[in-house]
């Protein structure tokens, strides 16, 4: 029997949220350690030591953050066996559309066939997607919408310098949609989140960029991509430190005991990561954990909901239980909440 998340503060008439379905979408091409280091000077020992990668998805030249978004998120909606004009808002969850305006979601909303709906972006790195969940918990349970959609996609790839070695292994691209919708009971416990801006560089974008005009990089074949750089030691301590009180504090919130999970699916940062939380938590071993990152690598925003797509289909864990999600990234910023799976 799953878990039954708490209604701590129960009210008359309450609205409450669950996600309905999930999709994924995943680009064809799989990138082997061994393609990898042929651009780096790495090993396919050290990767898999080092981060837990085997391999990776990488997007084609043509293929966009939103041809992704939208892959996954048709999934969701046919798996949730609505129509998409019944979703009210659309919430893209990424930190690799290359435009600042207008929005990935408002595309997405386009081409999904309900170009009325609400739509926005959240730049919130590795932690969109759980950013996302809360907001659309919040946006339901307050009236304001009824189904929201919320992707989180990337393509990572074109932010990154595939030669650097501290980084080219470890990013890759995706796509990982939910619907959710109005739920007889609480399907999404309250969400628990938050920043160190102190740390803002810790991962950032390399700054020379900010100098071009917008058309220098397609004109000048030397020029680059505001690249996505890392100080990969620093974000290692502050997630093995810092994100596993965080999560206990989302199972505290929600009234939920760690032994009564019946999953964990962090975000897919690195393998020794999420070995070091399932240790600080002290998660049973009868606890499934998510190690999607074996073979879809780092994805940010849409590592969960593909990780959650994958330990539904591969049955490590059924429809209707209970989950822990954690996400956390540049920023640094951090949110995390227990769900009812869909
Ligand atoms: C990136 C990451 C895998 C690197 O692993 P690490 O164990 O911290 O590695 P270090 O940077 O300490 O480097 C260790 C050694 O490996 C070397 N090294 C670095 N990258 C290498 C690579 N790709 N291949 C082989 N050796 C490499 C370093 O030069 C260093 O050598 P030295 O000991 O001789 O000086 C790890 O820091 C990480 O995952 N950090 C968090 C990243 C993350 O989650 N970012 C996104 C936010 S969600």
């Amino acid at each position: 029997m799953p878990a039954v998340i708490k209604d701590l503060r129960p009210e008359r008439d309450e609205k409450f949220a669950r996600i309905i379905s999930v999709g994924g979408y995943r680009p064809p091409r799989i990138v082997t350690n061994a393609e990898v280091c042929e651009r780096i000077d790495s090993t396919d020992e050290w990767i898999k030591e080092r981060s837990g990668i085997e391999s990776r998805r990488w997007a084609g030249p043509t293929e966009s953050v939103v041809d992704m978004a939208v892959a996954a998120a048709e999934k969701a909606i046919s798996k949730a066996k609505i129509t998409s004009d019944q979703i009210s808002a659309v919430i893209v969850a990424t930190i690799t559309y290359p435009y600042q305006t207008p929005s990935a979601a408002t595309d997405v909303a386009l081409r999904i066939g309900n170009p009325k709906a609400a739509a926005f972006d959240i730049s919130a790195a590795c932690a969109g997607f759980c950013y996302g969940v809360g907001l659309a918990n919040d946006l339901i349970r307050g009236g304001t919408a009824e189904y929201v959609l919320v992707i989180g996609v990337e393509k990572l790839t074109d932010f990154i310098d595939l030669d650097d070695r501290s980084i080219g292994f470890l990013f890759a691209d995706g796509a990982g949609a939910v619907l959710i919708g109005p739920s007889s009971t609480r399907g999404i416990g309250p969400t628990v989140w938050g920043s160190d801006a102190t740390a803002r560089e810790a991962i950032n974008q390399k700054s020379s960029w900010l100098a071009l005009k917008p058309g220098d990089v397609h004109e000048n074949p030397d020029l680059h991509w505001p690249e996505i750089q890392m100080q990969g030691q620093a974000v290692f301590r502050w997630a093995v430190w810092q994100m596993a009180p965080i999560a206990t504090k989302a199972l505290e919130a929600a009234g939920v005991a760690a032994a009564d999970l019946d999953a964990f699916i962090p975000h897919q940062a690195n393998a020794r990561i999420i070995d070091a939380m399932v240790k600080a938590l002290a998660l049973p071993s009868h606890v499934p954990v998510s190690k999607d990152i074996k073979n879809s690598g780092n994805t940010s925003a849409a590592s969960i909901p593909l990780a959650m797509e994958a330990m539904l289909e591969s049955g490590e864990v059924a429809s209707g239980g209970t989950a822990l999600l954690i996400g956390f990234g540049a920023g640094l910023v951090y949110a995390a909440q227990v769900v009812q799976l869909p």
